[in-house]
């Protein structure tokens, strides 16, 4: 069987494309050894610049990107990429924000399959979720996102196989935040001020670069809502009632020097409501689902130290799947889901998938 090359076009340099392009650079050797696939990156673009390879050029991106990069458009990178004759264009959303997601009906209609790990863009408005999907539909592509919710496990291919199955999803339990799992599995086995567990959760890299996007629940509540849409539910981020682990005084609209001066104010909210507990129980914030009921939280719970969301070591997710065919026995789906390496190997993952599919349609 001859090689079978991928042409990847990665929007989306920084923290993720890059540790991406090393991840590939890293595995290149052994995936055309035992896969017969080769994985180029013709195009590698930023919010306003973009590096067009040259065929002599090859691995030695980051030199390239610091010094031939010039301003593009989208309609230009599509038009070069056709214009060289790039096959299998597989474009990655490795960016930040909503911004991006205004460019992925012309790549679908253009033919590029997408792999995203930018969660944002399947917890817009449902109307342009479902003009992807028709697009998608439309132009025979693929777009896989399955670092959306944990990378490296497989939350979107279970649900999807259940789904496939003909099994149905009644409920959903989850822990799906690096930073409120470690930050609540440390709060439940030490005497330590919440506080200083945020403290230590911040320098170790477990929160965003303003915490209070963590404490806000907004991160978890998109996870779920992304969950939820899987089930074929029609959400909107608004549905999901969030609680808060933020008071009226360190949210949102005050400064981020202030919070940063009144973080022990979550202290005494958080000693209250550990001594509250029944004993041998635990603080946890989760995501749920009820299909039954028809409800959508993300909220503080205390369970049961022995639970299996109890036994959640620091940065642990943990996503409960209770179906029809399983009862009250869920299926469990648990790891750890941190760092840019990880979150790297969960794209490549999902470039490989495509790429088998498209090799398969291509040879059958
Ligand atoms: N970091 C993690 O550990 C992690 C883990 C899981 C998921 N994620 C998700 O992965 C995505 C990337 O994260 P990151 O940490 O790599 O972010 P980052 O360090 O802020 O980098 C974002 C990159 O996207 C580029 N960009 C922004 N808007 C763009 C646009 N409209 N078109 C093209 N490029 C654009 C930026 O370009 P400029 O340099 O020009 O601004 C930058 O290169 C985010 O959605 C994040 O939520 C990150």
């Amino acid at each position: 069987m001859s090689v079978y090359r991928i042409n990847i076009v990665l929007f989306g340099i920084r923290t993720i494309g890059s540790a991406l392009i090393r991840e590939v650079i890293k595995n290149q050797q052994s995936l055309l050894d035992h896969h017969n696939i080769d994985l180029r990156f013709p195009i590698i673009a930023n919010s306003n610049l973009a590096f067009f390879e040259k065929e002599d050029q090859k691995n030695n991106w980051e030199a390239d990107v610091n010094q031939l990069t010039i301003p593009y458009t989208m309609s230009y990178i599509i038009d070069r990429a056709k214009e060289k004759g790039h096959e299998n264009l597989i474009a990655i959303d490795a960016t930040r924000g909503p911004e991006f997601a205004k460019s992925y009906i012309s790549l679908i209609q253009n033919g590029f399959d997408i792999v995203s790990v930018n969660n944002i863009v399947n917890s817009l408005h449902h109307d342009y979720y479902t003009e992807v999907r028709r697009n998608l539909k439309k132009y025979n592509t693929e777009f896989l996102y399955e670092s959306h919710i944990s990378p490296g496990l497989a939350v979107v291919d279970t649900i999807k196989d259940l789904q496939a199955s003909g099994d149905i999803v009644t409920k959903v339990r989850t822990v799906t935040s690096n930073s409120l799992s470690y930050i609540f599995s440390r709060f439940g086995n030490e005497a330590v001020p919440f506080s200083k567990i945020l403290e230590d959760a911040e320098k170790l890299g477990y929160t965003h670069n303003d915490s209070r996007e963590d404490l806000s629940g907004i991160d978890v509540a998109r996870k779920l809502l992304i969950i939820a849409r899987e089930l074929d539910q029609k959400v909107e981020l608004k549905d999901i009632k969030v609680q808060s682990l933020l008071t009226e005084s360190i949210s949102k609209s005050t400064s981020k020097v202030i919070y940063n001066s009144q973080k022990k104010i979550l202290d005494r909210f958080f000693k209250i409501a550990k001594q509250n507990q029944k004993e041998k129980h635990v603080l946890r914030y989760i995501g749920e689902i009820d299909l039954e009921h028809n409800t959508f939280e993300v909220k503080l719970v205390s369970v049961p130290i022995d639970s299996n969301f109890g036994q959640l070591k620091a940065g642990e997710h943990l996503i409960e799947l209770y179906t029809l065919n399983t009862g009250t026995t869920p299926i469990r789906i648990q790891g750890a889901a941190f760092g840019k390496q990880n979150t790297a190997k969960s794209i490549l993952n999902d470039i490989l998938k495509i790429a088998e599919r498209k090799r398969t349609a291509v040879y059958s």
